[in-house]
């Protein structure tokens, strides 16, 4: 168990089933190999699936950052600010979106409306998490590394007001705390 700031978390998802996930998806992405993809990592909580994911690779990519914001302490604001933009050109590119969680997908949707507006080959979404029983949206999710419950988690890149990050493994609020 650890606390951070005021809240307790529990270990919820182990180092090793994390690089299992990812290990998986990085096969399936094998079909994308002949694309020359271009990752588009979603900053902050995305770096270290990221970077894991990349190693796991077996073809050339490219990859870029953006910075999105809709997250304040446990809660989603409805409000995704854009931070960082897009500086790479993805016209007529297959894109491949790195997110951390998707929770009720309102950060995909702004994701998905910045992206189009450049007029990319293909988007395709890939989520180390997801929600499902908080996603509101009807957009598509190409890969997944694994479902989980509606709980705030952190880890493993992934904070409670930008505590938790560093955790090699993911955590979960425990109840009533
Ligand atoms: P959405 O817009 O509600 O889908 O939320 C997406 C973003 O909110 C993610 O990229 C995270 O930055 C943040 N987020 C959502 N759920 C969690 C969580 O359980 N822990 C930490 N951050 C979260």
């Amino acid at each position: 168990m650890i606390k951070l700031h005021n809240k307790i978390f529990e270990p919820y998802i182990s180092a090793e089933e994390i690089q299992k996930s990812i290990a998986k998806m990085a096969s399936k992405m094998y079909d994308l190999k002949n694309d020359f993809p271009h990752f588009i990592v979603v900053l902050n909580g995305s770096f270290f699936f990221a970077a894991d994911l990349f190693k796991q690779l077996d073809f050339d990519a490219e990859i870029s950052f953006i910075k999105l914001q809709s997250y304040e302490g446990t809660n989603s604001t409805g409000k995704v600010n854009e931070l960082i933009g897009l500086q790479a050109n993805i016209t007529n590119r297959m894109v491949v979106v790195l997110e951390d969680i998707v929770d009720t997908g309102i950060t995909l949707e702004k994701i998905y409306s910045i992206l189009e507006s450049k007029k990319p080959k293909q988007i395709q979404i890939a989520t180390l998490l997801f929600k499902p029983s908080a996603f509101q949206k009807n957009l598509d999710i190409h890969y997944i590394g694994k479902e989980i419950t509606n709980e705030f988690v952190v880890g493993y890149g992934l904070d409670y007001k930008e505590l938790g990050r560093t955790l090699p493994q993911i955590y979960k609020l425990k109840n009533n705390s």
